[in-house]
């Protein structure tokens, strides 16, 4: 049975393999992805300290239909910019590059979006399938400097169980 909180106590590395269990733990077979996407916004809130928004933003078509970009997925927090083109801001340079950003400080960011002017740091992880980005998982704090190398593994692993199902 899970709770879905992290154990009192746990260390950062035991914080990240309980929420990657309890998101294994949620239905492998459903192939709604904005619905496993709200339940892993959910769990990484419930998880993680120090957030101001957790959620993720899907690859999908433009308005126009012409080309694709990063379009708002489930999430908890304050409301945030809908889409987003590849390259733009942190998620957009994780949705180009196929590349984690962890930015210590987003003021220093070239081309940050300002969603929200009390974000200080942010760690976007893509979500790949068969080598393509298909969405990405962003994090941000109010603080600066809040996540690490750990945090951006931790983010990694639940990145690739996410892979078929978002
Ligand atoms: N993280 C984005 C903007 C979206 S919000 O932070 C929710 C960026 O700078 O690319």
């Amino acid at each position: 049975m899970f709770d879905f909180k992290p154990e009192a106590g746990a260390d950062s590395r035991e914080v990240y393999r309980q929420l990657v269990d309890a998101a294994e733990a949620l239905p492998a077979d459903e192939p709604d992805g904005v619905a496993n996407m709200a339940n892993v916004a959910s769990l990484l809130w419930e998880f993680l300290p120090n957030l101001n928004w957790a959620g993720g933003y899907r690859v999908a078509p433009t308005k126009t239909g012409d080309g694709k970009e990063l379009v708002l997925g489930p999430f908890v927090g304050r409301p945030a910019c809908i889409r987003i083109p590849f390259g733009a801001g942190v998620c957009g340079a994780a949705a180009e590059t196929g590349e984690t950003q962890l930015v210590a400080d987003v003021h220093a960011f070239p081309g940050h979006i300002a969603c929200d002017a009390a974000r200080q740091s942010e760690l976007v992880v893509p979500i790949l399938r068969d080598g393509q980005v298909v969405a990405v998982i962003d994090l941000d704090s109010p603080n600066t400097s809040r996540f690490s190398k750990a945090d951006a593994e931790g983010i990694g692993a639940l990145a690739n169980i996410l892979s078929e199902r978002v």
